[in-house]
Formats: structure tokens, C-alpha cells, sequence
């Protein structure tokens, strides 16, 4: 039945990621820990998430499970193993890459991700959707996030972030799973959190993807914070970058950063000239109509006051050009 089949998919992730972390720990598993340990990760680090190994040959993990029990349609559908196109036989989905398990909030291994450890393609290989993994509905690290004590939750894109936020301290860090962010998955925060902290790759990519998560996290009833990353990096290079001081420096970037609607004024203000006339105006314009869609009379008020100083224009003048955006768009 589905549940039998859901259960022997979780017994089948449980020992693939206690196989893949012992293999990590074995001479063999030699590459995957220098790997680590050149990404900066510490030994405590690496247990805690539980961080393994898939060696280069293409049946050790079938024939490990194959050798508890489990047969090729369980590990099929845990999407442990590949059938071969020949319809004989199976082989692993994971190999020569160093693993990072994905776990639930009950602590079940649901899935993994994989990364290779040169330039080939592709970086990233995660596992599809399965009888107990949907990928939109899931975030990584959320069972260590929801202990942190913390009704904030810093967003990251990606495992490495998570996970050297989680070194430098800071135990409330989530990712998406290599997709755009969902409502489904932003309920799921709202579970756990108040606010969120977007801290996304810095580049264009990254500044995009902020964009689309915004509205999304504010339709969950989340107050949301943009965490801006310099110098072009994304979390896990920064904290890197800084040495000894990442966890400190990681921590001023979260004490300064401001939220969504303070984020969005200065994205606009840097593609207009405000030097020139003609791009003061339109700025203003622009941001008119960004504040007028805030549903708080207050925070309305606040953030126009705080832009026509900022601009030097009066502030009733530019209280009157929201007031008329928000009536138009009533
Ligand atoms: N991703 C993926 N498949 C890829 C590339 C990326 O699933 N081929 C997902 C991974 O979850 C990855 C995230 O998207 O962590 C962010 O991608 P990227 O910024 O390119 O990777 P990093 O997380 O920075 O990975 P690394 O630091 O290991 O290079
Ligand atoms: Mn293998
Ligand atoms: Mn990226
Ligand atoms: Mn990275
Ligand atoms: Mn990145």
C-alpha cells in the first residue's frame, strides 16, 4: 500500500544518509571531507547536518540498501536509484558528489542534495518528488530553525548559506530546495515566524528572485526584511571572506538591514538620477506610488515624510501625490 511504500522510502533515506555520512568519515570518503573542510566547514558542523559522501561507483548504495532489504522498486521510488533504460537492474542517482540530507520536522530524511566537486554540471542534483517529498512544500533546515528560539527566520537560497549562517551562529536560517519561492512554503514559515530576513545571492539573479518573494511572504501575513549581501557575494562567501570576523560582521549586515518597503524606495532610487531634474521627479513619482500601497495610514505617513525630506521636496506636496495614486487605485 502507499503507506507501507512512504515508510520503506523513509527507512531507505534513513540508512542512504547514515551510509553516506559513514562513507564521508572512511578513508574513501577522503575527496568529500577535503571538499568540506575546503568550504570552511568544521568537523561539528559537518555532523550536525549530517553531511555525506556518494562515491564515483555507480551501485555501492543499491548494493548497501539491496544488502538491508530493501529491493529496487522501494529504492526506485525514493528516488535513491535510476532504473536502467534496458529495464535491467538499477543503479545509484548519486554518485561522486558530497551529500546534503533534507529532513522534516518529525526528523525523517525525506530527501537529498547532491553537489559535484568540480565545475562540471549539473552543480546541484536533488532528488525529485517521491511518495514523502514535495519540493515546493518543503525548506531546508526548517527542523533546526523551528528550535532556534527565534520567531525570525533568515531565508538563504542555498545549502552552503544555510549552513555557514548555522556555523557562524545563527540557527534560524532556511532555504528553498533550487526553486522559486511558493506560497505553500511561506505558510510554512508563517508556522514559525513573524518575519522573515531575505538574504538571497547578491546578484541579479538573486535581486530578482527578492523581488518575487516579497509579495509572497506579505500575502502569509510575514513581515519581511531584505538583508543585502556587499560586494556582490552570497551569504556562505561573505561570512567566509571574513575570517574570523564572519560571524560579526554576518551579524551587523542582520542588525541594519531594514524592511521591504525601505528596501524597494532605495532599489528605485539608485535607477533614477536624482541629481537631475527630470530623474528627482520621476523618482518621486515612482515612489509615490509605491507608498500608497501600504494599507497602513501610518506607515504611509512615515515613509513620505521620511522621502520628501530625504529629496527635499514638501512634504504635504508629497503627501498629496500619494493620496491621489491611492485614490486612483481605489
Ligand atoms: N541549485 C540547484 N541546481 C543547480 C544550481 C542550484 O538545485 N544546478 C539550487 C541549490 O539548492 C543551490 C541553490 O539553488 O544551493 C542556489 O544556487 P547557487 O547560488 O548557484 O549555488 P550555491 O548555493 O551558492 O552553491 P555553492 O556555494 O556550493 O556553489
Ligand atoms: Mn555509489
Ligand atoms: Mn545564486
Ligand atoms: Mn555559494
Ligand atoms: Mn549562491
Amino acid at each position: 500500500s502507499m503507506s507501507r511504500l512512504r515508510n520503506r522510502v523513509f527507512e531507505a533515506n534513513r540508512e542512504a544518509a547514515r551510509f553516506y555520512y559513514a562513507a564521508l568519515c572512511s578513508p574513501q570518503g577522503r575527496k568529500g571531507l577535503d571538499y568540506f573542510h575546503s568550504r570552511a566547514l568544521s568537523d561539528r558542523t559537518i555532523r550536525h547536518f549530517g553531511l555525506g559522501y556518494a562515491d564515483d561507483n555507480w551501485s555501492s548504495l543499491c548494493n548497501h540498501l539491496k544488502s538491508k532489504g530493501f529491493n529496487d522498486s522501494e529504492l526506485v521510488a525514493a528516488n535513491l536509484a535510476v532504473r536502467h533504460r534496458n529495464g535491467n537492474g538499477i543503479y545509484d542517482r548519486f554518485t561522486d558528489r558530497v551529500m546534503f540530507p533534507i529532513i522534516d520536522l518529525r526528523g525523517n530524511v525525506i530527501a537529498f542534495g547532491g553537489r559535484i566537486m568540480s565545475d562540471a554540471k549539473p552543480k546541484y542534483l536533488n532528488t525529485s518528488d517521491t511518495p514523502v517529498f514535495k519540493k515546493s512544500a518543503n525548506l531546508f533546515s526548517l527542523n533546526n530553525a523551528k528550535n532556534s528560539g527565534k520567531r525570525t527566520l533568515i531565508l538563504c537560497e542555498g545549502y552552503m548559506d544555510v549552513i555557514a549562517v548555522n556555523q557562524a551562529g545563527f540557527t534560524n536560517a532556511v532555504a528553498t530546495l533550487g526553486t522559486a519561492l511558493t506560497g505553500e512554503q511561506a505558510v510554512l514559515m508563517k508556522r514559525y515566524a513573524d518575519e522573515v530576513i531575505i538574504c538571497y545571492d547578491a546578484d541579479e539573479a538573486g535581486q530578482k528572485a527578492t523581488a518575487r518573494a516579497i509579495p509572497i511572504l506579505r500575502n502569509s501575513g510575514l513581515n519581511v526584511k531584505v538583508l543585502t549581501i556587499p560586494s556582490g557575494k552570497d551569504p556562505d562567501e561573505f561570512i567566509k571572506s571574513k575570517g574570523n570576523d564572519g560571524p560579526a560582521a554576518f551579524k551587523a549586515l542582520l542588525d541594519k538591514c531594514g524592511n521591504d518597503v525601505e528596501y524597494r524606495l532605495q532599489k528605485l532610487k539608485n535607477a533614477h538620477n536624482i541629481q537631475l531634474t527630470e530623474g528627482k521627479v520621476a523618482f518621486l513619482e515612482e515612489a509615490a506610488k509605491l507608498i500608497a500601497t501600504i494599507s497602513s495610514p501610518i506607515e504611509r505617513d512615515v515613509y513620505s515624510s521620511k522621502v520628501a525630506s530625504e529629496l527635499g521636496v514638501d512634504k504635504n506636496a508629497f503627501k498629496q501625490q500619494v493620496s491621489r495614486v491611492s485614490r486612483r487605485g481605489e
